[in-house]
């Protein structure tokens, strides 16, 4: 009789909600409906660097009931180390990518599902060019910025978390006649914020892809005060940018370069307003999975088993106009899913009256 397939899995990048609910749709799918053998790979593509190879074999009785709603990753994760850096000082070219490849040998896989994000599904395709590896990617982030894909593992958790704030925000606002910001993660793009703004009754919401301009900012504010309302809700992402004229200091940049503090600062100093500043920081990440993220997690980890059943690799599952579908890697790679500034969530808040930048 032929041995079981073995397949590997594991998970890349910044973690967020729902990786988990990868992990056990996969385990379900592969051991329940093909009888195949799970292997997962601890600390991402570290683990397979390691030897012997960190990794442990994967059962279905591992899955009580209780894992799916747990946030984290269960395999650990890695954002650091990306095997195609420079070599170090005591290295060869290409050693770190080849001992991954090694790694995967190893393991004697017929396959490896990467839960990643856009820099994590670049890194796997590249060794898997490199090295022949059999690869599908399901797509997780928090910042939803992976193409060819409507919705990634983690977002709607994030932006729950991030409309929670304001919910919690707006009432002590309000209590103070006060402006309360809240920066938001997103890394370079601004789904986060928008969508959170949008939800969460804000009245300026600030993105990476629309430059701001102070003056814009400051009548937002003043006509706020005019209308009569002693409060105001501000949600920035981490790396926004002011447009060239727009009489603030180049700043943004990602990770949390400080730029609530800084437009905190400059709101107060132009409006006079008594202003505070919340930075939700790595919160967006943890926590239980919303049951949409559960839903695509279930549906992503399914189907990655299915196309390696079906023999199609190389591709992305992804979610599109109500249905799980598949996408070439190659074409995810190559493109970067920002928020579109003429789309419908722009139009939809620059109909409510949010200022968005210029
Ligand atoms: O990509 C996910 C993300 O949470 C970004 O939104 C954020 O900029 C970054 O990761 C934070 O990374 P770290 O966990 O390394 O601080």
């Amino acid at each position: 009789m032929a041995e079981p397939r073995r397949i590997g899995i594991l998970t890349s990048g910044g973690d967020c909600a729902g990786l988990n609910a990868v992990i056990r749709a996969v385990v379900h799918r592969a051991i329940g409906g093909y009888g195949w053998r799970v292997i997962g790979i601890l600390d991402g593509t570290a683990g397979l660097m390691r030897r012997p190879v960190a990794c442990r074999e994967l059962a279905l009785d591992m899955f009580d009931g209780n894992i799916l709603r747990q946030g984290g990753t269960m395999l650990g994760t890695n954002s650091r180390d990306d095997p195609f850096d420079p070599p170090r000082p005591d290295e060869a070219p290409g050693a770190r990518a080849d001992r991954i490849i090694e790694g995967y040998r190893l393991l004697g896989l017929d396959a490896l599902i990467v839960v990643g994000g856009d820099g994590s599904m670049e890194i796997a395709r590249r060794l898997a060019e490199a090295g022949g590896l059999n690869l599908i990617g399901v797509p997780k982030t928090i910042d939803n910025d992976v193409a060819l894909t409507e919705n990634s593992v983690g977002f709607g958790t994030a932006v729950d978390v991030a409309t929670e704030a304001l919910d919690r925000l707006q009432p002590t606002a309000a209590s103070h006649s006060r402006v309360h910001i809240l920066q938001v993660m997103g890394r370079d793009a601004g789904h986060i914020a928008i969508n959170a703004g949008i939800a969460g009754g804000a009245d300026i919401v600030l993105i990476p892809e629309i430059p701001y301009g102070v003056a814009g900012i400051v009548e937002k504010l003043e006509r706020i005060e005019r209308q009569g309302r002693n409060f105001a809700l501000v949600v920035v992402a981490e790396a926004v940018v002011p447009a060239p004229d727009a009489g603030a200091e180049p700043d943004g940049g990602r990770r949390c370069a400080g730029i609530g503090e800084r437009l905190g600062a400059l709101i107060a100093d132009r409006t006079g307003a008594e202003v505070r500043v919340t930075v939700l920081g790595h919160i967006q990440r943890g926590g239980a999975p919303s049951p949409r993220d559960r839903l695509f997690a279930a549906a992503f980890g399914v189907r990655a088993v299915d196309l390696i059943a079906e023999g199609k690799l190389d591709r992305m599952v992804a979610w599109s106009n109500r249905d799980c579908i598949d996408v070439p890697l190659e074409e995810v790679v190559a493109r970067y899913q920002a928020v579109d500034p003429e789309g419908a969530l722009v139009r939809t808040a620059r109909g409510l009256g949010i200022y968005i930048g210029t």
